[in-house]
């Protein structure tokens, strides 16, 4: 099967930070794909602008560089590259001082798409967005693109969006959650609204339980300095597992515009309760045999940030609640996996007598790797004898249902093209994401009060025991991790 490939308008993307490590790692490979598939006009340029003082020629050897390095599986060939490293160009930037702005107005065009990317930290992004405005580049056809972390807590993001929003409209601004721009993740909504089946059953009358899961094997890694300061919770749970739960636990929007549905998600995030201190279980991953503990890891043996969170989420609104929401996401777990699962509650009673055996229905959508989904349903074993009961899984996997070779595009390829194409759905608007701190916040706090230390748990396991017991005491287990 070949994927579809819709043609964008032509457009200037200028990187901030382009020497850096996303920029390197995500942003140009993926710009580098989307040329690779014919989705690009010939006149659109990317333009790379960073401090570092360097010619392009420069620039393009660190491009390619970094493509041997991240290009990965399905890489472009020789004469694919070299007709990207054509669009490519490199401007040397301060962002708090005045060298390079005026070389940076003159290369871009007017009556083109004027996207500026910013893959920067956030201390950068108000001197951006002056810097632009004050040299007279922001046009009516100007977007930018903002990095995670969006703040640190509710008052930093409100700052943040006050900042932007002095020198840009909110249509202007496009505030990345890369796990929107996972197919998977979209899927999620195709998958609920695309088909009759599960709709009527998707509320706390049928729906026992869901449990999110984003489990990693990697560690902190070079990122100990932020993430030491951030910790699982504003990591992972305020963005991407939020986001999860919303595209779960939302009404079905009237229409698939921008708008529409970031409202149902707002809706959501403000009819989350409040989460109590005994719901929660937070970790940090020990030593292994080959792995340094987090405290080495991020050397501050006094650490008290979690690498692991579990957290069991109510949602005050008619269709939930009642229906529980178990959260997990930590390092260095057992295996990578990414997974939705909605399970069901028991049929109201048993035709088969009290000794049948009951396994509920599960809806597990997996996000990564693996892309797929599975139904649990309940079948009769064959055989004479009886009747007796077995569940048995409808399996899909993405690969084998679309075949090997549609590879699925990395979510910054989609992103990236969203901004292009002016299309804001997949990206969080800057009340959802002051709503989805003021949530967080309070969690945090509670735990900052009590200084209670995190859990410590095996590297390699599933987390630390305590988060099963989170579920034990409701008589419900967590899927393993796998
Ligand atoms: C990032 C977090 O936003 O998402 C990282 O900062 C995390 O800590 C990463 O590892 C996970 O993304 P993915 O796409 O690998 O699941």
């Amino acid at each position: 099967m070949v994927a579809r490939v819709i043609p964008v308008d032509p457009f200037d993307l200028v990187i901030f930070g382009a020497t850096g490590d996303l920029a390197r790692r995500k942003i140009l490979p993926a710009l580098c794909r989307r040329h690779a598939d014919g989705q690009m006009p010939d006149d659109a340029r990317i333009i790379g602008a960073a401090r570092t003082e360097m010619d392009r020629d420069a620039f393009l050897a660190m491009v390619s560089e970094a493509f041997d390095e991240f290009l990965g599986d399905h890489a472009p060939g020789p004469d694919c590259r070299a007709s990207f490293f054509e669009r490519l160009d490199y401007v040397a930037v301060d962002a708090l001082g005045e060298d390079g702005w005026t070389a940076l107005s003159d290369t871009l065009r007017d009556g083109v798409v004027r996207a500026f990317y910013f893959s920067v930290g956030p201390s950068l992004f108000g001197p951006l967005a002056e810097r632009l405005g004050q040299h007279g580049m922001v046009t009516a056809e100007t977007r930018i693109v903002v990095e995670k972390p969006f703040g640190h807590d509710l008052e930093t993001a409100r700052v943040l969006n006050q900042t932007l929003a002095a020198h840009f409209d909110e249509t202007q601004i496009y505030r990345i959650d890369h796990y929107l721009g996972k197919e998977t993740v979209q899927n999620l909504m195709a998958v609920r609204f695309a088909n009759i089946l599960f709709e009527p059953l998707w509320n706390a009358r049928f729906v026992d339980h869901v449990q999110i899961t984003v489990a990693e094997t990697v560690g902190v890694g070079g990122r100990g300095p932020y993430y030491d300061k951030s910790g699982a919770m504003r990591d992972m749970v305020q963005n991407h597992l939020m986001q999860l739960l919303c595209l779960i636990a939302m009404e079905p929007p009237h229409s698939f515009e921008p708008d529409a549905v970031r409202d149902e998600k707002l809706k959501v995030i403000r009819a989350l309760d409040p989460v109590r201190a005994d719901d929660i279980v937070r970790g940090q991953y020990g030593a292994g045999a080959e792995s340094p503990s987090y405290l080495v890891e991020v050397e501050n043996p006094q650490s008290l940030t979690e690498s692991y969170i579990a957290l069991k989420v109510g949602i005050s609104n008619w269709r939930w609640k009642g229906t529980p929401f178990y959260l997990r996401t930590g390092k260095r777990l057992r295996a990578r996996a990414s997974e939705i699962a909605v399970t069901f509650r028991d049929p109201p009673h048993s035709i088969f007598g009290e000794d049948a055996p009951w396994k509920a229905n599960i809806l597990v959508i997996r996000l990564q790797p693996d892309e797929g989904m599975t139904l649990k349903v309940m079948i009769k074993e064959p055989g004479p004898g009886g009747m007796r009961l077995k569940d048995v899984a409808l399996d899909m996997s993405f690969a084998e249902a679309l075949g090997d070779d549609v590879p699925i595009p990395d979510a910054y390829e989609r992103l990236i093209m969203d901004v292009i194409r002016g299309n804001q759905t997949l990206f969080m608007r800057g009340d959802e994401v002051e709503a989805a701190w003021a949530w967080t916040d309070p969690i945090i706090a509670g735990w900052q009060k009590s200084a209670d230390r995190p859990r410590t748990y095996d590297p390699g396991s599933s987390g630390p025991e305590d988060a099963l017991m989170l579920m034990h005491r409701d008589g419900r287990r967590w899927r393993e991790i796998r």
